[in-house]
């Protein structure tokens, strides 16, 4: 069989690379192309941004599990504006294209958010993340619901003047059925997925460690997880696929390239192996036989 090129074209850009860093695991860059760990980076995906500086959870916001990472950051940014302001023009000068991530408590919320970012000419493209809850409507995650990730990317297609991404929510509801909907309100992609919900309790005390009870569980085991979710949602929906989750080798983003996806995130395997993305590329192309 032959294998799929790995220099990527997606939103008419050119990417060196299949691999994208994931929200939340790199800020926007900065830091890892001080280090050099950039090279082989196919693209950035920011940290998440809302309209408001958040000052996210309470600790402890990282903990170990034997097989994997909890989450419960809170979604802890400046706000949109000081992000405009302050961060976007120290990161133009990045050696791969910037997308950035959206959060919102409200459908408004996102497109409010694009509105603001929209003035800066850094990024390429937004990532919307449709996994926090929806506190204008009762608290459930966008995600799950078809019809409203139908009015989250109808508003954020108004407003945006450049290509985004819905990231979808592994935690009820239908992706499938999602995915199409995004898809039908203007997305240019869909992100399979965001994180899975998990949580940790201390049975001595009864109590979750993780202040707000539950949080995003990641891991090399949830990768079968993230293959199925994007072969059933690539065999639905006519724009790209990204993945993100469960990858920790080479074989693994080819896997998730041969699944249906475009460009294949890594996320959590920065924490331990900063370099990720170069050291992902050189290994596709020994598997591949690519120069
Ligand atoms: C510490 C941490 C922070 C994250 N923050 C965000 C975020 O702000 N927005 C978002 O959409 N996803 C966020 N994620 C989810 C990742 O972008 C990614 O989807 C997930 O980690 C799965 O990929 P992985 O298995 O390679 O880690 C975060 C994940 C981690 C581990």
């Amino acid at each position: 069989m032959s294998f799929p090129s790995l220099t990527r074209k997606l939103w008419g850009t050119e990417f060196v690379s299949p691999v994208m860093l994931a929200s939340g695991t790199s800020g926007f860059g900065e830091e890892l192309f001080k280090l050099g760990c950039l090279t082989g980076a196919g693209a950035v995906v920011s940290k998440a941004v809302t309209l408001k500086p958040r000052s996210g959870n309470p600790p402890p916001r990282l903990l170990e599990t034997p097989f994997g990472l909890l989450n419960s950051i809170g979604l802890a940014n400046p706000g949109a504006q000081h992000v405009l302001e302050h961060i976007l023009p120290a990161v133009s000068n990045l050696p791969c294209p910037l997308v950035i991530n959206v959060a919102g408590e409200s459908v408004q919320e996102f497109a409010d958010v694009i509105s603001v970012l929209k003035e800066s000419a850094v990024h390429i493209g937004y990532e919307i993340n449709v996994s926090c809850p929806n506190v204008a409507e009762g608290g459930a995650a966008f995600g799950v619901d078809p019809e409203v990730v139908f009015r989250v990317s109808e508003a954020v297609s108004q407003v945006a003047d450049r290509p985004f991404s819905v990231k979808l929510t592994p935690n009820g509801g239908d992706m499938v059925q999602a995915a199409v909907a995004a898809q039908k309100g203007g997305a240019s992609a869909v992100t399979v997925c965001n994180t899975f919900l998990g949580m940790k309790i201390d049975w001595k005390t009864g109590k979750s460690v993780i202040k707000r009870k539950v949080a995003g569980y990641t891991s090399p085991a949830l990768l079968p997880l993230v293959v199925a979710r994007v072969w059933q949602v690539s065999n639905a929906v006519s724009v790209p696929v990204i993945s993100s989750g469960g990858v920790s080798c080479g074989q693994d983003v080819l896997q998730l390239l041969a699944a249906g996806a475009e460009m294949v995130q890594v996320g959590t395997r920065l924490m331990r192996r900063p370099c990720a993305a170069g050291e992902l590329l050189d290994e596709m192309k020994k598997l591949t036989g690519e120069q």
